[in-house]
Formats: C-alpha cells, sequence, structure tokens
C-alpha cells in the first residue's frame, strides 16, 4: 500500500455555483474529473494534515464510488480522520450537524440537491468549512484558482472500505470512521422540539399526516424520526427507500414535481398535513388539507410562533432572507423588533450572521428553512417546526397560515423558472432588463410606478465582503417587486428565474389565487423583459 501521485492537466469548467460543483454524472466520470477537484479542495485548505473531516453524499449514483476515491485521496493527502456515513449516506443538514458536533476541520457532501440523479443525471461536490455550512466565496474561489493550475493529485493504493456497517479502520496512517447516519441528526431535532407533544399528536387517531421522500436521501431519516420515535403508523414516509436514480424522479419538492403528495393532500379525504423533501434532504416543501404553504410564508409563519417551540422559545436574535424571497417574514420581525437580514441567494450568505448571533432562522423562497442549530437549510426540520407549530396551536395548517395573513397582511408572491434554455439568449434578457435601468425609474406601468432598478449588491456585515450581480430587481412605489436571475445550480444550458411579489393588506382580498394577484406584475415582467422574444418560451417550466 503506498501513496502515488497521478499526473494531469486541469479542466476549466470547474468553477463552484450556487452551491458546490455540479455537472452530469458522464462529466465526473472522465478520467481525473473527480480527482482534479477533489486535490483542488485539499490544496487550497491550509494544514490540512492530521485533520477530522466528514464525508458523505445523498446516495444518488455515483455515491458509493466517488466516496472510495475520496477516501484513499484524504489518506493520502494527510487527513487524519474521516467520519463517513454508512453506506456513504448523510443527508446535508445531518453534515453540517456531525462537522458541528464533531469541531471536525470541514466536509465533503455529494450531492446534486434536487437535480435528477443516475447514469443520466447529474452529480455533485460541495466543501463545507468547520462551522458546519457552505464554504464563503474567498473559499470556493481559491479552489476554482487551484483547478486551473492543477498538474497532479495524490491517492492511496488500496482496497475499498466496507461501508456497510458502522465501525472503525485504517487506511494506511487514516482512521475512517463509518458512523450511524441519522442517530446525531434525530438527537438534535429531539432536543429542538416537543417530542412528547408530537408523539401524543401523531398517535391521537385524529391527525394524519403524509411524508414523501421523493426516493431521497431523506427516507431513512424521516422513518426513524416519524414513524419509529413519534409513533406516526407504518407508510406515513411514502417513497422512503433511497435509489440511485431517485426512481426516475426528479426529487424537487414542489408543486410540479412532488405531484404525488400534492395529488394526496388536494386529493379525497386528504391528509391533515404533508411534506416532501429534496435529494439531500435540505429543501422541504408543506402543504395543509388542500392547501399549499408558499415558502417565504413558511419562514414569516415560522418566525412569528418560533415562541411556541422549546429551541426557540426565549427569543430570535434576528432573521435572515434572500433577496427574492418575499418580504412576509420581514413584517413580523419588525412586529418582534428583531433585525431583518437580506442576503443574495444561496445560504453560504447566512453562515456569518448565524455564527455572529445575528440571525436565528433563515430562510429562502427556494423551500429552503433553517435555523442557528445548523449552518444549512434543514427540510426535516422544518416539517417537524411546523408540525411542532401545528400540535401547539390546535390548529390546521391552513388555519394559522390565513390568519397569519390577517393580521400581517399577505404578501402575494410567486417564482416563475424557465428551465434549460440557451443561455445566450438568457444572458441577453438580463442584460436587456440591465439596459433599461436609467429610463425605468419613476416609470409607471397601469397601477405600479418604479421606485428603482437595479443590480443587487450585497457587503457582508461581518466581513466586509461584497458580492455583485446578484439579481436585477425592479421594485415599485408601493412595495411590489420583480426580480430576474440566472440560476447557478442548473447543468444544462441556462435557467432564467422570474420573481414576482405584491403585498395585500386587505383581508377580504387575500383568498385570490396567487397568478391571478400577480396577473398585471407578470404582464410588466414580460413587458420590460421581452422574454418570450429573448428565450423563446410561451410557458414556465415550475411555476411556484
Ligand atoms: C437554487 C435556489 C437557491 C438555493 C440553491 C441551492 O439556486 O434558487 O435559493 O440556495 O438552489 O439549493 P439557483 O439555481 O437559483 O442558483
Ligand atoms: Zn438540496
Amino acid at each position: 500500500m503506498g501513496i502515488i501521485t497521478v499526473k494531469t492537466e486541469p479542466f476549466n469548467d470547474q468553477k463552484p455555483g450556487t452551491s458546490g460543483l455540479r455537472k452530469a454524472v458522464t462529466v465526473f466520470q472522465k478520467p481525473h474529473y473527480l480527482e482534479n477537484f477533489i486535490q483542488s479542495i485539499f490544496d487550497s485548505l491550509e494544514d490540512l494534515i492530521g485533520q477530522t473531516i466528514v464525508l458523505g453524499g445523498d446516495g444518488r449514483y455515483y455515491n458509493r464510488q466517488a466516496i472510495q476515491t475520496i477516501l484513499k485521496m484524504a489518506a493520502a493527502n494527510g487527513v487524519g480522520r474521516v467520519l463517513v456515513g454508512a453506506n456513504g449516506i448523510l443527508s446535508t443538514p445531518a453534515a453540517s450537524g456531525i462537522i458541528r458536533s464533531n469541531q471536525a476541520y470541514g466536509g465533503i457532501i455529494l450531492s446534486a440537491s434536487h437535480n435528477p440523479g443516475g447514469p443520466d443525471g447529474d452529480f455533485g461536490v460541495k466543501y463545507n468549512i468547520s462551522n458546519g455550512g457552505p464554504a464563503p466565496e474567498k473559499v470556493t474561489e481559491a479552489i476554482f484558482d487551484r483547478t486551473k493550475t492543477i498538474t497532479q493529485y495524490q491517492v492511496l493504493e488500496s482496497a475499498d472500505i466496507n461501508l456497510d456497517h458502522v465501525g472503525s479502520f485504517k487506511l494506511g496512517t487514516m482512521d475512517v470512521e463509518v458512523i450511524d447516519s441519522v442517530k446525531d441528526y434525530s438527537q438534535l431535532m429531539e432536543s429542538l422540539f416537543d417530542f412528547d407533544l408530537l408523539r401524543k399528536t401523531l398517535t391521537s387517531g385524529d391527525f394524519s399526516l403524509c411524508i414523501d421522500s421523493m426516493h431521497a436521501v431523506t427516507g431513512p431519516y424521516a422513518k426513524a424520526i416519524f414513524e419509529d420515535k413519534l409513533g406516526a403508523k407504518k407508510g406515513t414516509v411514502i417513497n422512503g427507500e433511497p435509489l440511485e436514480d431517485f426512481g426516475g424522479g426528479h426529487p424537487d419538492p414542489n408543486l410540479v414535481y412532488a405531484q404525488e403528495l400534492v395529488d394526496i393532500l388536494f386529493g379525497e379525504n386528504a391528509p391533515d398535513f404533508g411534506a416532501a423533501s429534496d435529494g439531500d434532504g435540505d429543501r422541504n416543501m408543506v402543504l395543509g388539507c388542500n392547501f399549499f404553504v408558499n415558502p417565504s410564508d413558511s419562514l414569516a409563519v415560522l418566525t412569528a410562533n418560533a415562541h411556541l417551540v422549546p429551541g426557540y422559545k426565549n427569543g430570535l436574535s434576528g432573521v435572515a432572507r434572500s433577496m427574492p424571497t418575499s418580504g412576509a417574514v420581514d413584517r413580523v420581525a419588525e412586529k418582534l423588533g428583531i433585525p431583518c437580514y437580506e442576503t443574495p441567494t444561496g445560504w453560504k450568505f447566512f453562515g456569518n450572521l448565524l455564527d455572529a448571533g445575528k440571525a436565528t432562522l433563515c430562510g429562502e423562497e427556494s423551500f429552503g428553512t433553517g435555523s442557528n442549530h445548523i449552518r444549512e437549510k434543514d427540510g426535516l426540520w422544518a416539517v417537524i417546526f411546523w408540525l411542532n407549530v401545528v400540535a401547539a396551536r390546535g390548529e390546521s395548517v391552513e388555519q394559522i397560515v390565513k390568519s397569519h395573513w390577517q393580521e400581517y397582511g399577505r404578501n402575494f408572491y410567486s417564482r416563475h423558472d424557465y428551465e434549460a434554455v440557451a443561455s445566450e439568449g438568457a444572458n441577453q434578457l438580463v442584460a436587456h432588463v440591465r439596459n433599461q435601468f436609467a429610463q425605468l425609474q419613476g416609470k409607471q406601468f397601469g397601477q405600479y410606478i418604479v421606485d428603482y432598478a437595479d443590480d443587487f449588491s450585497y457587503t457582508d456585515p461581518i466581513d466586509g465582503s461584497v458580492s455583485s450581480n446578484q439579481g436585477v430587481r425592479i421594485g415599485f412605489t408601493d412595495g411590489s417587486r420583480i426580480i430576474f436571475r440566472l440560476s447557478g445550480t442548473g447543468t444544462k444550458g441556462a435557467t432564467v428565474r422570474m420573481y414576482l411579489e405584491s403585498y395585500e393588506s386587505d383581508s377580504s382580498k387575500q383568498d385570490l389565487d396567487t397568478q391571478e394577484a400577480l396577473g398585471d406584475l407578470i404582464e410588466i415582467a414580460h413587458e420590460i423583459s421581452q422574454l418570450k422574444k429573448f428565450i423563446d418560451r410561451d410557458q414556465p417550466t415550475v411555476i411556484t
């Protein structure tokens, strides 16, 4: 068994996106592709020798092979100890928690989140730092720089490690600990929520729920928590067996891709509560009986009800939301007298605020909610939080959301995604909006008058780092907004995201259909962007 040095050449496409390096499996399967990126991570980390890192993934196709390669490379690069999830499985939130509870140096998470898997699907690699959160831009930029000059990588010649069972092994001089993927996480949840109350509710016989794991990583976590610990009946968790190709599905918990759950919750004899999570377990969608909870509203409702949940009953230091997320939570923060931060899209921007104790809850419109318990968004955490609130208030999901609107007003909100369009047209569209900034100022469109039109730029309040070009936005004098962004997580062409928001304080108008309520704004967005002309699409791929 010896360390070998392998000669290689740089690939020119290893720039990490919104959430790590994400590519088609076939790209990762190219000789040296994975190894180059992993070596670039190791090369750009200081003092890696002898450190502990955490390793695991969402179980998608290529996870097993990649884990073995990374273990051997870690051993060859002087890593002291690797904590790896059994079978190579760790949900993203679980990995974040394990990095924190073990005070590890960092972690490598293998996932392409909600992108489809399988031999023709996507794969991804994400590096997380010692706080358990995604590496900030200065780290990902250093990794990217390294990928451009790399000439060799190190790997230990060795047989594969058996990851099927919990146990300890040696790989050269490095310790490998195969750990239970679920235990730590489920204990963490128990420390935050009222499990006794939840058990009472879920076993009472008059509360029914359905949790859709979409054949992705949360299956074992959800079964352990809802069925085994909280006593929900067997079968509560559907699609609970993780599959390498997610059963051919698209593991993104939204109204389009979580169709099976949506049909159940909007069907006859629908359960009281439904929820789904994504490929790596950090996203969530919450549904009530015949009722959809918009993720922006979800953040606001959780913030307003946090005092009912043991882990948060002592108050929140602040909240944070990504720029395109609706301002619903801002109104709650104002009432609570706590600060509300607006960050660029991507969880990595919440890390500093959480570390500095400036925010307790964070959220994104993209079905992401989380708190300072870890440094990633957390799908099942949000679901259990919701259940805790439902149980504590003794009201339905719909009643809770509607009474929230009555109290705070309703931020009608929708995101229209145009997936896999030609990159050229998408870039032209954004440039076209940008070119109009000056002339849009003060312009009237029907009842709407433009207040500002700009590129969102963020200065981190903790370290002063500046992130520019984080989405083009058009704000109107009544607070309504239209935002355009190009996705940083897609792997095919470009994905245009159009975000729309308007505020309605009159409770007699809050029951309107969202698309209807936003109808005028949608038209204005099309007029300003000339979307159809640039990307040649009639309909969005997904409407949330
Ligand atoms: C998308 C979401 C963003 C989220 C990210 C990772 O990124 O919009 O909020 O943090 O996935 O889950 P995008 O594809 O828009 O760059
Ligand atoms: Zn995800």
